[in-house]
């Protein structure tokens, strides 16, 4: 129970990675502030799996992209838990395109949501976690924001951002003992990779050492392990998993 009496905010964690990092910390005793933009059935879900391992939870229906119910989000975490010791930032959306049939509210999208909803949550705990003088921040990008990925020019500009991020607000925080990381997965098993064509997939596969895709929980381990004691000494990494793709 190595987060017990921790409380971690996951955004977009109704499903997919997000869902299995709060089920992570909730094992390790944390308790979990919810929040995605809709599915509101499958918080409540997730808040009755939370609770049998003994910790709180709540859902904070709220768009991440949006700068001021990004704050409202975190000012209502902070009043009902009293507090917020982790932030995961994780919403992420996709629309791929190649640059040449990209249009310009699918670049918009993905953007406002990966970038800009990173930075407005960032943005809105700092003080708290600055007050507090701790704080943890762990923040989703992806290998294709450092190899890039074709198709991907939206999603893997907006990734590449989160990394310049992290780093700046890592060398930003760090003397107020908060540390921030990312970890930057490769081809994770979830509802945005099945839409991948079959074919694609075993191209993917091919490129993968470890020749399979990961799991939702191989990341919510490693964020568990950033977010511990154990990692006290880590600030401004990005962490790849992606088995062996990137090397
Ligand atoms: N699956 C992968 O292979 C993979 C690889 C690299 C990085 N990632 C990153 O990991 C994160 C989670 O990915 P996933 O595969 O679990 O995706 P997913 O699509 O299964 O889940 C994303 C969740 O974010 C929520 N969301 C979307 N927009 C939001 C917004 N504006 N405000 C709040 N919530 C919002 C969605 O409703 C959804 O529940 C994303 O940031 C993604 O870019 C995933």
């Amino acid at each position: 129970m190595i987060f017990k009496d921790k409380v971690v905010l996951v955004t977009g964690s109704t499903r997919g990675i997000g869902k299995e990092i709060c089920l992570k910390f909730a094992e390790l005793g944390a308790d979990i502030v919810i929040n995605d933009i809709g599915n509101e059935d499958q918080a409540e879900l997730l808040i009755t799996e939370i609770n049998e391992f003994g910790g709180k939870a709540i859902f904070v229906k709220a768009n991440v992209a949006v700068f001021d119910e990004a704050s409202s989000l975190i000012e209502q975490a902070i009043e009902e838990m009293g507090k917020i010791d982790i932030l995961v930032n994780n919403a992420g959306i996709t629309r791929d395109n190649l640059l040449i049939r990209m249009k310009e509210d699918e670049w918009d999208a993905v953007l406002n949501v990966n970038l800009k909803g990173t930075f407005n949550c960032m943005k809105a705990v700092s003080r708290h976690m600055m007050k507090r003088r701790e704080g943890v921040m762990i923040n989703l990008a992806s290998v294709v924001g450092v190899i890039g990925n074709a198709g991907q020019s939206n999603y893997s500009a907006s990734k590449a951002g989160v990394i310049g991020l992290t780093k700046t607000v890592a060398k930003e925080l760090a003397s107020r003992g908060i540390r921030v990381n990312a970890v930057a997965p490769g081809f994770i098993q979830t509802e945005m990779t099945k839409k991948l064509p079959d074919e694609i997939r075993a191209k993917v596969i091919d490129n993968i050492p470890l020749a399979e895709f990961g799991t939702s929980r191989d990341v919510a381990n490693l964020v568990a392990f950033l977010a511990s004691e154990d990692a006290k000494y880590i600030t401004g990494q990005v962490v790849n998993i992606d088995g062996g793709m990137v090397m």
